[in-house]
This record gives C-alpha cells, structure tokens and sequence, in this order.
C-alpha cells in the first residue's frame, strides 16, 4: 500500500491508485513476468563490459539522442527475423516497449482522443490512457481468446479511435493475431474519421509484439506490412524471447511519419548512453541471445500437453492455446488460493486475466519441474 498523505496535492484521478507491478519476490521458482529464465552467455557478458567500459570516460556527455547506432542494430535485427526490409528511420528505441507505448499514447492520445483494445489484454494499457487524458475503450475477444472481428470494426468505426491495440502473442492467453485479421483491420482503420482530431486523420494500428519471437516458425510478424501501411506501428522489446529484461529495451517499428511524431514527445537523451551500447553488444550475438527461443517452444508444447492431462475437481483443466512463453489455465473457483498455496511452496506465477485463470511462464526444465509437482499437491489440496 502506498502511503500518500491526504495534504499533497495528488492529480485527484490519481488518489486511491497503487503502483502497478507483479510481485518481486524472494522465491526459488519466479514464472510470474514471462522473462526468458535463461542467463546470457559468458560471451555475451564479456562483450558488454567490454563495451560499457570503453563508454564510461564519455559519461561526462549526454548520450546520442537519435541513437543512430541502435537503430541501424535493430534494423538489421528486423531484416534477419522477420524478412522486414525498414530503414534505420522507421525503428526507435525507449526504455522498454512499455515507454515505446507512453510515448504512441502520449503523440497520439490525449484529451478528447480514445484509444480502442481487445481485451482480456496486458494491464498496462489503461495506464498509459490514465496518465496520458486518454479515453480507453475496449472490443471483448471472443470466448476463444480470439478477436471478434466484426464487434471490433463495429466499435472502431462509431469512436474513431486514434489507435487500435492489438497484442500478438496476446498477454495473458497467448494468442496470436492472423495477418489477415491484420489486413482487414488496417483497411477498416484508413476509412475511419478520428475523433477529436482534424478531418484527414484516420486511426492507427498498434500491434504489440512484446513476444512475437515465440511465434510458430514460418509465421509472419506485423513489421513485414508496415512498407504497405503508413498506419501500422508495432512495438517490441528485447526483455522476451531476447532475454533483456534488465537492460530495458523496448522498439517500435513504423513509417517514419509515427516515428518522427514519437520524437516529439520523448523526453531529451532519454536512452542512456550505457543501455545503448549494452544493447549494441547484445544485438551482436543475437543467435547466443535467442538461443534458448527453440527450447523455449518445446518447454510450452510439453508444459501445455502436461497441464491438459491434469485434473481439477473431476474436471480437465482448460488450457489456453499458446504462441507465447507463457500459458492461461484454469478454471478454478478460487484462483487465488491456489496462487497463494503455490507461491507458499516457493513456486511464484500469477493470477491475472480472466476470473478463474493462472498464468505461468516457461522456466528451465527444474523450475517446470518443481512447477509441476507443485500444482499437482495443490490441486489434492483445494
Ligand atoms: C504485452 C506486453 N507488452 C509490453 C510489455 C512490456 O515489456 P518491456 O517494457 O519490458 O519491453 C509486456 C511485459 O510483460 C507485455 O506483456
């Protein structure tokens, strides 16, 4: 509980408010913020010290404001994964995606503009609405987790949304969004007014991709359309399936129109100059970083077959279709007891989405295992 007294003159929509965040706690087994649980390479660890070293004498200077370097990695990044050929001016880094998205919210949010998702969906969005006077709306998915189309275009067209947030791999069931859904939505979006904005404005599209590299192979990511749609924006992070977290570095792919409307509101050097060489060095080896990716996918295949198979109350578990490296499974009529019996077992995932439903990430074959055995005694036990 935060402790704000009455007397400090608080935005009044902010009073009564707690800081978001999923617990840090100090337990054995963490599956709760779907990190990649693998540490980096010894290599990778040396490349960035090296790196961060040669940086510190230039601390005196503030860093490179465009950071020109980056770009151009993650450029290239983009063009090795997922075949999207983008200059380095259509790519922009932040501190993590989530300030790749308080920036989209804050160029193109605002009072009198609505911001339109899908959920169930990540938590933060209505937060970046909140601080940024943004309107946030919502299309309910479908009871499959999928979006339901035709709700969606119906709700995009009577708010004219400034953007449309779409999450693929969705947090937190995991589900993918085809690119023909894409498509169909994009074209909706270039026929809709915004409102609260001038006449020719039309809405864009936000694809949140946090962990789009969990995807089955062969499926294509949202950054190889934006050539063909000037609107299209998606977001990602190196804290996922790149195993980055702790450097925060999140990026947005887009035309250079959104990119330089993000570079009006960002705050100035807001991107260190030691993330942006530790993030450099990491770029560099990116097939040490995403080494572990493959495993990953094949820890959720199993994960998911294993959960299927157990029992609740006489019942099967549901268990959520993943493309991600977490899974939703359920129902449980108390969620939170089982949440809180297996974080007293020193297993941590997360009650969240859904009314009924836990969400667990993919960790090394001995967290799973301990996961595994963990719930199995819980679910005796409630
Ligand atoms: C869907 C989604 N988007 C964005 C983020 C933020 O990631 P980061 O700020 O570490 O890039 C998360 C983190 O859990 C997420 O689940």
């Amino acid at each position: 509980m935060s402790a704000i007294p009455a007397d400090l003159p608080l935005r009044t929509d902010l009073v009564g408010e707690e800081p978001y965040g999923a617990p840090q706690l100090d337990v054995p087994v963490c599956l709760n913020v779907n990190e990649n649980p693998y540490p980096l390479d010894p290599e990778v660890v040396e490349a960035i010290c090296r790196r961060v070293g040669e940086e510190a004498p230039g601390l005196n200077r503030y860093p490179d404001r465009e950071h020109e370097g980056l770009r151009k990695a993650l450029a290239a990044y983009l063009k090795e994964e997922s075949q999207a050929a983008l200059e380095p001016d259509q790519v922009w880094a932040a501190n993590g995606s989530n300030e790749i998205m308080l920036q989209l919210f804050q160029a193109f949010g605002g009072p009198g503009r609505t911001v339109l998702g899908c959920d169930p969906t990540y938590s933060m969005y209505p937060e970046y609405a909140r601080d940024t006077f943004t309107d946030w709306e919502l299309a309910h998915r479908l009871p499959d987790f999928s979006l339901d189309m035709e709700t969606t275009i119906e709700r995009i067209k009577a708010l004219g949304p400034a953007m449309v947030l779409v999450t693929s791999p969705n947090n937190p069931t995991g589900t993918p969004l085809p690119m023909e859904e894409l498509t169909r939505l994009l074209e909706v979006c270039s026929q809709v007014h915004v409102s609260g904005a001038d006449q020719s404005a039309r809405p864009i599209v936000v694809v949140d991709e946090a962990y789009i590299e969990f995807r089955d192979p062969g499926t294509p990511s949202a950054v190889s359309l934006i050539g063909r749609y000037d609107h299209l924006a998606v977001s990602r992070t190196m804290s996922k399936a790149f195993a980055f977290a702790g450097a925060r570095v999140g990026y947005l792919a887009a035309s250079r129109g959104i990119i330089d409307a993000v570079r009006i509101v960002r705050m100035p050097y807001h991107l260190s100059a030691l993330t942006q060489v530790a993030a450099l060095a990491a770029l560099e080896h990116t097939d040490l970083q995403l080494a572990r990716v493959g495993k990953l996918r094949e820890t959720r295949r199993k994960t998911a077959g294993w959960l299927s198979e157990q029992e609740y109350h006489g019942q099967p578990l549901t268990v959520v279709p993943s493309a991600s490296n977490f899974i939703l499974f359920g129902i449980f009529p108390d969620r939170n007891a089982i949440f809180g019996a297996m974080k007293e077992a020193g297993v941590l995932i997360r009650a969240v989405g859904p009314e009924g439903y836990l969400r667990v990430c993919m960790g090394t074959d001995a967290e799973m295992e301990r996961f595994r055995g963990t719930l199995v005694d819980v679910l005796k036990r409630f």
